[in-house]
Protein backbone atom coordinates (compact mmCIF):
# COMPACT_ATOMS: atom_id res chain seq x y z
CA UNK A 1 0.00 0.00 0.00
CA UNK A 2 1.15 3.24 -0.92
CA UNK A 3 0.09 6.19 1.54
CA UNK A 4 0.93 9.60 -0.26
CA UNK A 5 1.19 13.03 2.62
CA UNK A 6 0.17 16.39 2.01
CA UNK A 7 -1.50 16.16 -1.06
CA UNK A 8 -3.93 18.72 -2.69
CA UNK A 9 -7.90 16.89 -2.37
CA UNK A 10 -8.63 19.69 -5.78
CA UNK A 11 -8.43 16.80 -8.64
CA UNK A 12 -10.52 14.68 -6.66
CA UNK A 13 -13.86 17.14 -5.28
CA UNK A 14 -16.09 18.21 -7.90
CA UNK A 15 -16.34 21.95 -6.78
CA UNK A 16 -12.52 22.20 -7.35
CA UNK A 17 -11.94 23.50 -3.93
CA UNK A 18 -7.83 23.21 -3.01
CA UNK A 19 -7.69 21.68 0.30
CA UNK A 20 -4.44 19.57 1.12
CA UNK A 21 -4.80 16.17 2.69
CA UNK A 22 -2.79 14.93 5.54
CA UNK A 23 -2.74 11.41 4.28
CA UNK A 24 -4.47 10.12 1.26
CA UNK A 25 -4.27 6.85 -0.48
CA UNK A 26 -6.31 5.55 -3.05
CA UNK A 27 -7.50 1.65 -2.52
CA UNK A 28 -7.91 -0.90 -5.30
CA UNK A 29 -8.46 -4.34 -3.36
CA UNK A 30 -10.70 -5.12 -0.07
CA UNK A 31 -7.51 -7.35 0.89
CA UNK A 32 -5.90 -4.09 1.93
CA UNK A 33 -8.60 -2.68 4.69
CA UNK A 34 -7.21 -4.15 7.11
CA UNK A 35 -3.86 -3.29 7.30
CA UNK A 36 -5.43 0.35 6.26
CA UNK A 37 -7.55 -0.17 9.94
CA UNK A 38 -4.52 -0.03 11.61
CA UNK A 39 -3.29 2.99 10.56
CA UNK A 40 -3.92 4.97 13.42
CA UNK A 41 -5.70 8.08 12.04
CA UNK A 42 -8.86 9.56 11.61
CA UNK A 43 -10.59 8.30 8.02
CA UNK A 44 -12.48 9.98 5.29
CA UNK A 45 -14.10 8.09 2.63
CA UNK A 46 -13.93 9.49 -0.91
CA UNK A 47 -15.84 8.47 -3.90
CA UNK A 48 -16.55 11.03 -6.58
CA UNK A 49 -16.28 14.10 -4.64
CA UNK A 50 -19.20 15.72 -5.87
CA UNK A 51 -21.40 16.39 -2.60
CA UNK A 52 -18.80 17.64 -0.81
CA UNK A 53 -17.45 21.51 0.01
CA UNK A 54 -13.93 21.84 1.37
CA UNK A 55 -13.21 24.20 4.14
CA UNK A 56 -9.96 23.25 5.76
CA UNK A 57 -7.03 21.21 5.06
CA UNK A 58 -8.14 17.74 6.23
CA UNK A 59 -6.17 15.89 8.87
CA UNK A 60 -5.97 11.67 8.80
CA UNK A 61 -6.04 9.93 5.88
CA UNK A 62 -8.51 10.16 2.98
CA UNK A 63 -9.35 7.04 1.24
CA UNK A 64 -10.23 6.91 -2.46
CA UNK A 65 -12.43 4.40 -3.42
CA UNK A 66 -10.81 2.67 -6.08
CA UNK A 67 -12.83 -0.55 -6.18
CA UNK A 68 -13.97 -1.77 -9.60
CA UNK A 69 -16.06 -4.67 -10.68
CA UNK A 70 -19.82 -5.06 -12.20
CA UNK A 71 -20.93 -8.80 -11.65
CA UNK A 72 -24.84 -10.59 -11.74
CA UNK A 73 -25.01 -11.99 -8.81
CA UNK A 74 -28.17 -13.68 -9.88
CA UNK A 75 -31.24 -13.17 -12.32
CA UNK A 76 -34.98 -14.58 -12.93
CA UNK A 77 -37.46 -13.87 -15.30
CA UNK A 78 -38.70 -10.53 -14.09
CA UNK A 79 -35.31 -9.42 -12.20
CA UNK A 80 -31.33 -9.06 -12.54
CA UNK A 81 -29.43 -8.81 -9.61
CA UNK A 82 -25.99 -6.65 -9.71
CA UNK A 83 -23.34 -6.68 -7.07
CA UNK A 84 -21.36 -3.07 -8.23
CA UNK A 85 -18.02 -2.18 -6.30
CA UNK A 86 -18.36 1.32 -4.98
CA UNK A 87 -16.10 2.91 -7.10
CA UNK A 88 -17.34 2.62 -10.12
CA UNK A 89 -18.37 5.53 -11.75
CA UNK A 90 -22.60 5.93 -11.32
CA UNK A 91 -23.57 7.13 -14.72
CA UNK A 92 -21.46 4.37 -16.05
CA UNK A 93 -23.25 2.07 -14.38
CA UNK A 94 -26.67 3.92 -15.54
CA UNK A 95 -25.64 3.65 -19.09
CA UNK A 96 -24.25 -0.31 -18.55
CA UNK A 97 -27.49 -1.61 -17.15
CA UNK A 98 -29.60 0.87 -20.34
CA UNK A 99 -27.51 -0.65 -22.87
CA UNK A 100 -28.56 -4.39 -21.48
CA UNK A 101 -32.21 -3.48 -21.19
CA UNK A 102 -32.29 -3.66 -17.19
CA UNK A 103 -34.63 -1.21 -15.96
CA UNK A 104 -35.12 1.20 -12.39
CA UNK A 105 -32.30 3.66 -12.77
CA UNK A 106 -32.20 5.58 -16.11
CA UNK A 107 -34.00 8.41 -14.83
CA UNK A 108 -30.58 8.54 -13.01
CA UNK A 109 -28.48 8.77 -15.75
CA UNK A 110 -25.35 11.93 -15.34
CA UNK A 111 -25.69 11.95 -11.65
CA UNK A 112 -22.05 12.65 -10.96
CA UNK A 113 -20.36 10.60 -8.42
CA UNK A 114 -19.74 7.19 -7.39
CA UNK A 115 -21.94 3.81 -7.20
CA UNK A 116 -20.87 3.85 -3.30
CA UNK A 117 -22.20 7.60 -2.59
CA UNK A 118 -25.35 6.53 -4.01
CA UNK A 119 -26.89 4.62 -1.19
CA UNK A 120 -25.19 7.12 0.87
CA UNK A 121 -27.20 10.39 0.44
CA UNK A 122 -30.16 7.98 -1.86
CA UNK A 123 -28.97 9.81 -4.60
CA UNK A 124 -32.22 10.88 -6.61
CA UNK A 125 -33.96 12.91 -9.87
CA UNK A 126 -37.19 13.05 -11.87
CA UNK A 127 -39.08 11.07 -9.74
CA UNK A 128 -36.60 7.95 -8.85
CA UNK A 129 -34.92 7.58 -5.85
CA UNK A 130 -31.48 4.83 -6.14
CA UNK A 131 -33.17 3.40 -2.52
CA UNK A 132 -36.46 1.74 -5.05
CA UNK A 133 -33.46 -0.37 -6.27
CA UNK A 134 -30.74 -1.07 -3.58
CA UNK A 135 -31.11 -4.69 -2.72
CA UNK A 136 -28.10 -4.06 0.60
CA UNK A 137 -25.25 -2.31 0.98
CA UNK A 138 -21.83 -4.39 1.82
CA UNK A 139 -19.01 -2.22 3.97
CA UNK A 140 -16.46 -2.71 5.87
CA UNK A 141 -16.59 -1.67 9.53
CA UNK A 142 -13.71 0.28 10.96
CA UNK A 143 -13.94 -0.70 14.59
CA UNK A 144 -15.50 -4.17 14.23
CA UNK A 145 -12.78 -4.52 11.47
CA UNK A 146 -15.07 -6.85 9.79
CA UNK A 147 -17.12 -6.99 6.38
CA UNK A 148 -21.26 -5.74 7.09
CA UNK A 149 -24.01 -6.49 4.84
CA UNK A 150 -27.03 -3.84 4.95
CA UNK A 151 -30.26 -4.66 3.99
CA UNK A 152 -32.18 -1.89 2.35
CA UNK A 153 -34.16 -1.59 5.12
CA UNK A 154 -31.27 -0.99 7.72
CA UNK A 155 -29.83 1.26 5.39
CA UNK A 156 -32.72 3.64 6.80
CA UNK A 157 -33.09 5.64 3.12
CA UNK A 158 -34.62 8.80 3.03
CA UNK A 159 -35.00 12.20 1.18
CA UNK A 160 -31.31 12.32 0.65
CA UNK A 161 -30.73 10.49 3.40
CA UNK A 162 -29.74 7.42 5.16
CA UNK A 163 -28.01 5.21 8.54
CA UNK A 164 -24.14 6.32 6.44
CA UNK A 165 -25.24 9.80 7.26
CA UNK A 166 -25.81 9.35 10.82
CA UNK A 167 -24.90 6.73 13.22
CA UNK A 168 -22.80 5.34 11.11
CA UNK A 169 -21.34 8.31 9.05
CA UNK A 170 -17.11 7.64 8.66
CA UNK A 171 -17.59 4.43 10.44
CA UNK A 172 -18.65 1.62 7.05
CA UNK A 173 -16.26 2.06 3.97
CA UNK A 174 -18.84 0.89 1.62
CA UNK A 175 -17.36 -1.89 -0.90
CA UNK A 176 -20.34 -2.98 -2.94
CA UNK A 177 -24.23 -2.17 -3.55
CA UNK A 178 -25.98 -4.63 -5.12
CA UNK A 179 -28.82 -3.47 -7.45
CA UNK A 180 -32.22 -5.42 -8.46
CA UNK A 181 -33.13 -4.26 -11.66
CA UNK A 182 -36.17 -4.98 -13.71
CA UNK A 183 -36.21 -6.86 -17.00
CA UNK A 184 -39.41 -5.44 -18.09
CA UNK A 185 -39.76 -1.40 -17.55
CA UNK A 186 -41.91 0.82 -15.93
CA UNK A 187 -40.99 3.97 -17.20
CA UNK A 188 -41.57 7.07 -15.20
CA UNK A 189 -41.77 10.27 -17.31
CA UNK A 190 -43.85 12.47 -15.18
CA UNK A 191 -41.91 14.24 -13.08
CA UNK A 192 -39.90 17.50 -14.13
CA UNK A 193 -39.11 18.38 -18.12
CA UNK A 194 -39.04 14.60 -19.14
CA UNK A 195 -42.31 14.06 -20.75
CA UNK A 196 -41.44 17.44 -22.79
CA UNK A 197 -38.28 16.77 -23.54
CA UNK A 198 -39.13 13.20 -25.20
CA UNK A 199 -42.05 14.71 -27.42
CA UNK A 200 -39.47 17.03 -28.00
CA UNK A 201 -36.87 14.40 -29.44
CA UNK A 202 -39.39 13.37 -31.12
CA UNK A 203 -39.94 9.55 -29.02
CA UNK A 204 -42.46 7.78 -30.85
CA UNK A 205 -41.43 4.36 -28.74
CA UNK A 206 -41.15 4.94 -25.03
CA UNK A 207 -37.46 3.23 -24.26
CA UNK A 208 -35.60 3.28 -21.10
CA UNK A 209 -32.83 4.24 -23.65
CA UNK A 210 -34.76 7.36 -24.84
CA UNK A 211 -35.53 8.62 -21.30
CA UNK A 212 -32.11 8.28 -20.42
CA UNK A 213 -31.07 10.45 -23.45
CA UNK A 214 -34.06 13.11 -22.15
CA UNK A 215 -32.31 13.22 -18.77
CA UNK A 216 -29.17 13.53 -20.23
CA UNK A 217 -30.33 16.24 -22.24
CA UNK A 218 -32.22 18.15 -19.46
CA UNK A 219 -29.00 17.77 -17.09
CA UNK A 220 -26.66 18.93 -19.83
CA UNK A 221 -29.07 22.21 -20.16
CA UNK A 222 -29.35 23.44 -17.06
CA UNK A 223 -26.94 22.06 -14.67
CA UNK A 224 -23.22 23.16 -14.84
CA UNK A 225 -20.28 20.44 -16.04
CA UNK A 226 -18.08 20.22 -12.84
CA UNK A 227 -14.52 19.87 -15.70
CA UNK A 228 -15.70 23.66 -16.86
CA UNK A 229 -17.06 24.98 -13.49
CA UNK A 230 -16.71 23.85 -10.30
CA UNK A 231 -20.15 22.83 -8.72
CA UNK A 232 -21.76 19.86 -6.33
CA UNK A 233 -25.29 19.53 -7.95
CA UNK A 234 -27.86 20.88 -5.46
CA UNK A 235 -26.45 23.03 -2.61
CA UNK A 236 -29.70 22.59 -1.00
CA UNK A 237 -32.49 20.32 -0.49
CA UNK A 238 -35.97 21.10 -1.23
CA UNK A 239 -37.62 22.30 2.06
CA UNK A 240 -41.07 21.14 3.10
CA UNK A 241 -43.60 23.05 4.82
CA UNK A 242 -47.19 22.70 6.27
CA UNK A 243 -49.86 23.09 3.91
CA UNK A 244 -51.00 26.40 5.76
CA UNK A 245 -47.51 27.96 4.91
CA UNK A 246 -47.77 26.65 2.01
CA UNK A 247 -51.21 28.50 1.63
CA UNK A 248 -49.88 31.75 2.29
CA UNK A 249 -47.25 31.83 0.06
CA UNK A 250 -49.73 30.46 -2.96
CA UNK A 251 -51.62 33.95 -2.07
CA UNK A 252 -48.38 35.84 -2.25
CA UNK A 253 -46.93 34.09 -5.36
CA UNK A 254 -49.42 32.34 -7.32
CA UNK A 255 -46.89 30.68 -9.33
CA UNK A 256 -45.15 28.85 -6.74
CA UNK A 257 -43.51 25.20 -7.94
CA UNK A 258 -44.48 22.37 -5.41
CA UNK A 259 -45.05 18.90 -4.90
CA UNK A 260 -47.13 16.81 -2.24
CA UNK A 261 -44.95 15.24 -0.04
CA UNK A 262 -45.54 12.74 3.16
CA UNK A 263 -47.78 13.52 5.89
CA UNK A 264 -49.30 16.52 4.04
CA UNK A 265 -46.31 18.61 4.13
CA UNK A 266 -45.66 20.40 1.16
CA UNK A 267 -42.48 20.09 -1.23
CA UNK A 268 -40.98 23.86 -2.54
CA UNK A 269 -38.40 23.70 -4.98
CA UNK A 270 -35.51 25.18 -3.25
CA UNK A 271 -34.37 26.70 -6.34
CA UNK A 272 -37.28 28.88 -6.54
CA UNK A 273 -37.01 30.44 -3.37
CA UNK A 274 -33.26 31.27 -3.77
CA UNK A 275 -34.30 32.58 -7.27
CA UNK A 276 -36.85 35.10 -5.67
CA UNK A 277 -34.39 36.58 -3.02
CA UNK A 278 -32.34 37.89 -6.30
CA UNK A 279 -29.56 35.05 -6.19
CA UNK A 280 -29.46 33.53 -9.60
CA UNK A 281 -26.49 34.58 -11.66
CA UNK A 282 -24.88 35.97 -8.68
CA UNK A 283 -21.44 36.13 -8.40
CA UNK A 284 -19.05 37.39 -5.82
CA UNK A 285 -15.30 36.96 -6.54
CA UNK A 286 -14.92 32.95 -7.75
CA UNK A 287 -18.08 32.17 -5.70
CA UNK A 288 -21.33 32.23 -7.12
CA UNK A 289 -25.55 31.18 -8.01
CA UNK A 290 -25.38 29.10 -11.11
CA UNK A 291 -27.30 30.98 -13.56
CA UNK A 292 -29.54 28.59 -14.98
CA UNK A 293 -30.70 27.27 -11.67
CA UNK A 294 -30.46 28.87 -8.65
CA UNK A 295 -29.98 25.53 -6.24
CA UNK A 296 -26.78 24.99 -7.75
CA UNK A 297 -23.36 27.67 -5.92
CA UNK A 298 -20.38 27.31 -8.37
CA UNK A 299 -16.85 27.87 -7.81
CA UNK A 300 -15.48 29.44 -11.32
CA UNK A 301 -11.65 29.04 -10.61
CA UNK A 302 -10.46 29.83 -7.15
CA UNK A 303 -13.01 30.53 -4.23
CA UNK A 304 -11.73 29.05 -1.27
CA UNK A 305 -14.40 26.61 0.66
CA UNK A 306 -15.02 29.14 2.99
CA UNK A 307 -16.18 31.06 0.28
CA UNK A 308 -18.61 29.32 -0.95
CA UNK A 309 -19.94 28.90 2.44
CA UNK A 310 -19.80 32.23 3.08
CA UNK A 311 -22.19 32.55 0.24
CA UNK A 312 -24.40 29.74 1.25
CA UNK A 313 -24.64 31.75 4.89
CA UNK A 314 -25.95 34.71 3.02
CA UNK A 315 -28.71 32.86 0.95
CA UNK A 316 -29.70 30.70 3.85
CA UNK A 317 -30.30 33.96 6.07
CA UNK A 318 -31.92 35.73 2.96
CA UNK A 319 -34.61 32.83 2.35
CA UNK A 320 -35.45 32.73 6.22
CA UNK A 321 -35.84 36.85 5.66
CA UNK A 322 -38.24 36.68 2.93
CA UNK A 323 -40.27 33.35 3.46
CA UNK A 324 -39.79 32.00 7.33
CA UNK A 325 -38.24 28.86 5.61
CA UNK A 326 -35.34 27.45 6.86
CA UNK A 327 -33.01 25.79 4.04
CA UNK A 328 -30.68 22.67 4.86
CA UNK A 329 -27.88 22.25 2.71
CA UNK A 330 -27.59 18.76 0.76
CA UNK A 331 -23.35 18.91 0.43
CA UNK A 332 -21.55 17.49 2.95
CA UNK A 333 -19.44 20.01 5.21
CA UNK A 334 -15.88 18.38 5.57
N1 LIG B 1 -36.83 26.50 -10.19
C1 LIG B 1 -36.82 27.87 -10.24
N2 LIG B 1 -35.62 28.52 -10.24
C2 LIG B 1 -34.45 27.84 -10.22
C3 LIG B 1 -34.46 26.43 -10.16
C4 LIG B 1 -35.68 25.78 -10.14
O1 LIG B 1 -37.86 28.51 -10.27
O2 LIG B 1 -33.41 28.50 -10.25
C5 LIG B 1 -38.13 25.79 -10.25
C6 LIG B 1 -38.30 25.11 -11.59
O3 LIG B 1 -38.86 25.95 -12.53
C7 LIG B 1 -39.21 23.96 -11.27
C8 LIG B 1 -38.83 23.61 -9.84
O4 LIG B 1 -38.15 24.75 -9.31
O5 LIG B 1 -40.56 24.37 -11.27
C9 LIG B 1 -37.98 22.37 -9.74
O6 LIG B 1 -36.78 22.53 -10.45
P1 LIG B 1 -35.97 21.28 -11.06
O7 LIG B 1 -36.88 20.38 -11.81
O8 LIG B 1 -34.77 21.82 -11.74
O9 LIG B 1 -35.55 20.41 -9.82
P2 LIG B 1 -35.08 20.78 -8.34
O10 LIG B 1 -36.19 20.50 -7.42
O11 LIG B 1 -34.49 22.14 -8.34
C10 LIG B 1 -34.29 18.35 -7.80
C11 LIG B 1 -33.06 17.67 -7.28
C12 LIG B 1 -32.02 17.52 -8.37
C13 LIG B 1 -32.63 16.72 -9.50
C14 LIG B 1 -33.89 17.45 -10.00
C15 LIG B 1 -34.63 16.67 -11.05
C16 LIG B 1 -32.96 18.20 -4.91
C17 LIG B 1 -32.27 19.00 -3.85
N3 LIG B 1 -32.53 18.41 -6.15
O12 LIG B 1 -33.92 19.68 -8.14
O13 LIG B 1 -30.94 16.79 -7.83
O14 LIG B 1 -31.72 16.56 -10.57
O15 LIG B 1 -34.81 17.64 -8.89
O16 LIG B 1 -35.29 15.60 -10.46
O17 LIG B 1 -33.82 17.39 -4.60
C18 LIG B 1 -28.81 16.97 -6.74
O18 LIG B 1 -29.34 16.46 -5.76
O19 LIG B 1 -27.59 17.30 -6.75
C19 LIG B 1 -29.64 17.25 -7.91
C20 LIG B 1 -29.15 17.93 -8.96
Amino acid sequence: MQLQQNISLKPYNTFGIDETAEYFIALHNTSDLEELTAFNKEKHILGGGSNILLTRAIQGLVVLNQLKGIQIEKENAEHVWLKVNAGEVWHDFVMHAVSNGWAGIENLALIPGTVGAAPIQNIGAYGIDAKETIESVEGWHWLDKTFIRFSNDECKFGYRDSIFKHGLKDKVFVTSVTFRLNKRAAYHTGYGAVEQELERMGVQELSIQAIAQAVIHIRNSKLPDPKQIGNAGSFFKNPTIPIVQFEALKKAYADVPSYPAADGMIKVPAGWLVEQCGWKGYRKGDAGVHAKQALVLVNYSDATGSDVWNLSEEILHSVNNKFGIELEREVQLW
